[in-house]
């Protein structure tokens, strides 16, 4: 890509003039267009490191740099910024490469990585709610960005299927299971049975016993437990199959429990955890951050918890994988408990280099800034939330195409539908928290997805007016200014999906789609396309690669286009 061959020449130039530079830190970006078409600011740091006049020091870059087969000057501007501006017929020749199918304006890494996405997982015999939705759809996008871009990506299910609510749940089972209802709607009772044994002090002690029954492996209460982590499974998956969801393992909870002990023992051995008030403890006395909160390893009753479960299953993935990276996709509420595992496992296996990272975000908020409920103050169910989701749209696409029959119109309800919930999530800046508006997010106009899939169905139309079978992939004439800038935005899709899979952000793809957009309607606006002349084949050549940006740049959210809107 010619981004990449830009930043390679100015490294090289660098390089020349300054052989102890760090070039990983020598880029160059797409920049506001005032200024021209890509910037690079690494000469300014280069200089203050060696207190070198900046400008003196990009003009002596700027002789050794060769970038005349793309760019038509290169200007050294403010305080030592390189300023590169492309030549037309380079930006020509990238798109007809692209249109050849030699690339779609970005390549697949050198040097790819293998990464672990621990996302979604939610926990046995609870309703999925709107809690879940970030966490699935992000993580989603993630494993999407990072696969097209040629990682080896592993899409791990960590589900919550063991832990102290299944003393209650089966009791509850054993005690008050309403046979019927568990087979109409099984999340549904299995929640009721939790609560009414919650709800109950006297039943405290029972619940227990059946805890314990569970753990030294009884029978009767492990058959209970399997039956209830399959009923939540199959709600899992309808969710996961509505929302296009898939993943490569599911290993939740329980899959480590006879982990657990080796890894209470290693930490006892090797000094790392020891005893405070009957608890095992990890301090981490040199730790600014974490210094006041020790993590507990082992509670005072000797049970393991989710952060010996997360050390065992850290350990699992590292020696069954070999990842370079493990993402785990969470609320931002457990921003101290992964800080803490992560010093542990650094501790405990410091030979490990895999990069741990916590991706995680913010809440859903209702108008009122307060976590986003029902109206009767319930937590929102996941599937409730789709079925609205489609309902809502189904009114849309009805106002818009009544003569459509049902079934052709619920399917693009289910679309828009989908797309316009998952676009909502995924255009906020993940660590924001967010308002959760119906109205916003299905609205035609904005950077939502209705949008951009209406853009990319007027696009398709193009091509359903002509009958336009071969186009010349020799054919690029970018004379107009509209013309240009569609065509140099498209050449930025590569960079953009970069900056995704390097900061976890799928936001920046979303802003991308939507000034494509932008970029498309102004180029539309001002370029006729089916009643140009030497121009029709050139025009119709962006348009198509416009559509294919679009689609992908969508698909890799997680969001389908319909042809017809
Ligand atoms: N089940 C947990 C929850 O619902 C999320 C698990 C995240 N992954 C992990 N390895 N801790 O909060």
């Amino acid at each position: 890509m010619i981004h990449c061959r830009i930043q390679q020449a100015l490294q090289s130039a660098v390089a020349a003039e300054l052989p102890d530079a760090d070039l990983s830190r020598v880029l160059v970006r797409p920049c506001d267009p005032k200024f021209g078409d890509y910037q690079s600011n690494a000469l300014m740091a280069l200089a203050k490191q060696r207190k070198m006049n900046p400008r003196e020091l990009a003009a002596a870059v700027e002789r050794r740099l060769d970038v005349g087969e793309w760019c038509d000057s290169v200007e050294i501007a403010g305080a030592g910024f390189l300023n590169f501006s492309l030549r037309p017929a380079a930006v020509a020749a990238q798109l007809q490469a692209a249109a050849r199918g030699e690339h779609l304006f970005f390549v697949p890494s050198s040097t790819p990585r293998t990464v672990v996405i621990d996302f979604s997982s939610p926990n046995v015999a609870k309703p999925m709610h709107v809690g879940h939705i970030r966490s699935t759809i992000l993580g989603d996008a993630l494993a999407r960005v990072l696969r097209l871009l040629g990682h080896r990506v592993i899409a791990d299910n960590h589900i919550g299927d063991w832990g102290t609510q299944f003393g209650m749940l089966l009791l509850g089972w054993k005690t008050q299971l309403d046979e019927s209802a568990l087979a109409t709607h099984p999340i549904d009772e299995m929640e009721r049975l939790y609560k009414a044994v919650n709800s109950d002090e006297s039943l405290r002690d029972a619940a227990r016993a059946e805890l314990v029954k569970l753990q030294s492996g009884d029978e009767e209460n492990r058959a209970i437990w399997q039956r209830m982590i399959e009923l939540s499974q199959e709600q899992f998956d309808t969710i996961y199959n509505r929302l296009g969801v898939g993943f490569d393992y599911t290993l939740g909870e329980s899959f480590y429990n006879d982990a657990l002990v080796g890894v209470i023992a290693e930490l006892e051995e090797k000094n790392i955890a020891e005893e405070s008030e009957g608890a095992l403890v990890v301090k981490f006395t040199d730790d600014p951050k974490l210094k006041k909160q020790p993590a507990i390893v082992r509670k005072s009753d000797g049970a393991a918890n989710y952060t010996t479960t997360d050390l065992a299953t850290l350990e699992y993935r590292q020696r069954e994988w070999s990842p370079d990276e493990i993402l785990y996709v969470t609320d931002g509420r457990q921003q101290l408990h992964f800080q803490q595992l992560f010093a542990i496992h650094k501790r405990w296996k410091p030979e490990v280099v895999a990069n741990l990272v916590h991706v995680w975000f913010g809440s859903i908020l209702s108008h009122d800034r307060t976590p986003y409920k029902t109206r009767s103050g319930e937590v929102v169910r996941l599937s409730a939330l789709l079925n609205e989701a489609e309902e809502r749209a189904f009114t849309v696409v009805t106002e818009k195409n009544a003569d459509l029959d049902e079934a052709a119109r619920r399917e693009i309800a289910r679309v828009i539908g989908i797309g316009a919930l998952k676009y909502a999530d995924l255009s906020n800046n993940r660590q924001s928290d967010y308002i959760f508006d119906w109205d916003k997010m299905l609205a035609l106009q904005g950077n939502t997805a209705p949008y951009l899939q209406y853009a990319y169905t007027r696009v398709r139309s193009i091509f359903r007016k002509g009958d336009i079978e071969n186009i010349d992939a020799s054919a690029i004439i970018l004379n107009e200014l509209e013309e240009l800038a569609l065509a140099k935005h498209l050449l930025n899709f590569g960079q953009v999906l970069e900056n995704v899979a390097a900061e976890y952000r799928p936001n920046y793809l979303c802003n991308y789609l939507y000034e494509l957009a932008g970029h498309f309607a102004a180029f539309y606006e001002a370029c006729p396309v089916l009643k140009a002349g030497d121009e029709k084949q050139s025009r119709l050549l962006l348009c198509d690669l416009t559509a294919r940006v679009m689609r992908q740049g969508l698909a890799v959210l997680g969001i389908e286009v319909s042809e017809q809107m």
